[in-house]
């Protein structure tokens, strides 16, 4: 089915006014596939006639359900699974030492589509729970897209989604069969929660994250834009938080308030107070003869 073009400038004008990301030439093939329900839920023949209705306003809940339908929501349990582990190897033990006093752990998964980042991390707990004995553990997974919130607060996956990334002991320890899939335990969903949130906006818990996930989120934003995405990404983070990005994605060249860690590749840290922190850890270390 064929678009006009001053049809897929408005549908890509509208994507990156609400949420940054650019549906650049190379990516409008997508767009009929993703605007095809839409399509057939209203008997609406062609695209340009749906843009028709769109720019008539007379629907105002129909151009949140188009850019929500023009995102790319691609996820899948512990994706990339390396950073997974560095998380489990060199984050988390840090971390458990440095917040031994207040055991309250707070992690924000930030373009969590429909959760399956969010519970992974929350398996990484619940894998080891001799180790979190009496910690309170938030983590907070926040996506632009109401529908991808909603089923990510429900936490039921197709046989499909539970499947993908996950081995068959897991899911058969983490998930349970239900009429619509398989839903997440109630061990998995008690510290998770989900939020309705735009990356551009100011973060959740400003200073607050020990960890922040931003994972395949930023690749499309224009460079404005994903200079400010990461200004409230550091602006979420504790001083001695972590950051981390998707495979192939740095903070190289895009802001100066982040660095990669030198210690764990794949991981950053907030610029200048993290070169104080190691400073601090080095000094401790020094003081226990560790
Ligand atoms: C490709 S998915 C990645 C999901 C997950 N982080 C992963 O790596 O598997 C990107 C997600 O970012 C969300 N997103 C895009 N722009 C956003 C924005 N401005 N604020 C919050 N979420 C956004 C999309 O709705 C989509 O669910």
């Amino acid at each position: 089915m064929q678009i006009s073009d001053s049809s897929s400038r408005i549908l890509a004008g509208l994507l990156e006014a609400r949420t940054g990301q650019q549906l650049t030439l190379s990516r409008r093939w997508r767009i009929e596939t993703a605007l095809s329900s839409q399509l057939r839920e209203r008997g609406i023949a062609t695209l340009d006639e749906l843009i028709t209705i769109l720019v008539m306003g007379k629907e105002p809940s129909l151009s949140q359900k188009v850019v929500e339908a023009l995102l790319n929501n691609e996820t899948y349990f512990f994706r990339d699974r390396a950073p997974f582990d560095l998380l489990q190897r060199h984050a988390l033990p840090e971390l458990a030492r440095a917040r031994h006093a207040s055991k309250r752990l707070r992690i924000w998964s930030a373009g969590c589509s429909t959760g399956q980042e969010t519970y992974s991390l929350a398996m990484l707990f619940a894998e080891e729970p001799q180790n979190w004995l009496g910690w309170t553990i938030d983590i907070l997974g926040t996506d632009v897209s109401t529908a991808c919130i909603d089923r990510a607060r429900h936490g039921t996956y197709t046989q499909f989604e539970v499947q993908r990334g996950l081995g068959i002991n897991q899911m058969i320890r983490w998930f349970e069969e239900c009429p619509d899939g398989w839903r997440a335990v109630e061990a998995l969903r008690k510290p998770v929660r989900f939020q309705v949130h735009n990356l551009l906006e100011p973060a959740p818990h400003p200073g607050g994250f020990d960890i922040v996930l931003c994972r395949n989120v930023l690749l499309y934003l224009n460079p404005d834009k994903k200079a400010l995405a990461f200004e409230r990404i550091a602006g979420s983070m504790a001083e001695d938080g972590w950051l981390m990005l998707g495979a192939g994605e740095t903070v190289i060249g895009q802001t100066n308030k982040l660095g990669a860690d030198i210690n764990a590749r794949g991981l950053y840290r907030l610029v200048g107070d993290g070169a104080r922190i190691e400073k601090r850890q080095a000094d401790r270390r020094a003081a226990s003869g560790a």
